[in-house]
């Protein structure tokens, strides 16, 4: 089985103060190893929820975490829709928490097609049970959308040129890494990177409506938690943990619903960050009901 190493584990532990009988929600539970900490630091009676859009990663936390029998139940779908549904724990959680992108194990699995570096189908769905995939979104997608979303999600220079490229050239590209290769003819290489990194980052966020799904969620979070409740969010890049600070900044603070516990984001230790190579951009930043 691919092993996915969770991130800030030991600092998302603490900060979300997990003690026995809390009760938490995982958002994005993936291959479970945020939860298996909960689960086992909340012990003898605290439970936890698990959301994840892909199902084959549910089916793989469930399989791991079997062993806490009822204490870990697991909820397939966007977190985005969770607080549209009505039943379960709500309001009663003790903390929240969210580790954004993609796992381990989506990457490297080469049907999944978020990564250029193995050959796969033009995909990139975290829940390939519903929705576009990355091939019909650029067959359907306008122009303006397109340079929108490589430019915010993505931040990819050039996008204005890269656009009719993409638009042109998609009946013609068979998988990833036809079009990461097509891609490094026309954009430049910056530094270490390979010029399509940020180009599948982008298509990847469109896919799958992730900043979409990501503000909702901040919408109802307050909802989901008890007062002294907590909120961690992991994010990967800017965008993402931009959008969770003026999120803060601009509704939770103005409201008063949400005080912030770091003023600055947690990131991953020396050790950490030598070991697991995907933890280097983390950045963790974390809010309390008030
Ligand atoms: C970085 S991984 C989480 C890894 C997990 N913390 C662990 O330790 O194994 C992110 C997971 O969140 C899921 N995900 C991303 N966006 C989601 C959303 N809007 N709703 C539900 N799940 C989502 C992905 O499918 C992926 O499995």
């Amino acid at each position: 089985m691919i092993e996915h190493q969770p991130v800030l584990l030991e600092e998302s532990m603490r900060f979300l103060q997990v003690h026995p009988g809390g009760i938490y929600l995982d958002a994005t539970v993936g291959l479970g190893g945020h939860s298996y900490e909960m689960l086992i630091r909340s012990s003898p009676d605290g439970k936890v929820v698990g959301i994840d859009r892909d199902p084959q990663a549910l089916e793989m936390a469930a399989e791991r975490l079997r062993s806490f029998g009822n204490r870990f139940s697991s909820v397939h779908g966007n977190y985005a829709g969770y607080c549209d549904d009505t039943s379960g724990e709500k309001g009663g959680f003790n903390g929240v928490l969210i580790d954004l992108g993609v796992s381990s194990f989506q990457l490297m699995e080469p049907s999944r097609g978020f990564s250029f570096q193995r050959e796969g189908p033009l995909d990139m769905r975290m829940d390939p049970t519903q929705g576009q995939t990355a091939f019909d979104y650029l067959r359907k997608v306008s122009p303006e959308e397109l340079e929108e979303r490589l430019n915010d999600a993505g931040e990819v220079r050039f996008a204005k040129k890269l656009v009719p490229f993409l638009l042109k050239g998609i009946d013609h590209w068979q998988n990833t890494k036809d079009l990461a290769n097509a891609i490094s003819k026309v954009l430049p290489r910056r530094g270490k990177s390979h010029p399509a990194t940020r180009v599948f980052l982008a298509l990847r966020m469109a896919v799958n409506q992730e900043l979409e799904g990501l503000r909702k969620f901040l919408e109802h979070v307050p909802d989901l938690l008890k007062p002294g409740g907590r909120l961690v969010i992991i994010s990967f890049h800017s965008t993402e943990d931009r959008l969770a600070k003026r999120f803060f900044s601009d509704v939770w603070k103005t409201m008063s619903v949400m005080k912030r516990v770091t003023k600055s984001p947690v990131i991953p230790g020396w050790e950490e960050r030598k070991k697991n190579a995907r933890s280097r951009s983390a950045k963790m930043r974390v809010y309390e009901k008030q």
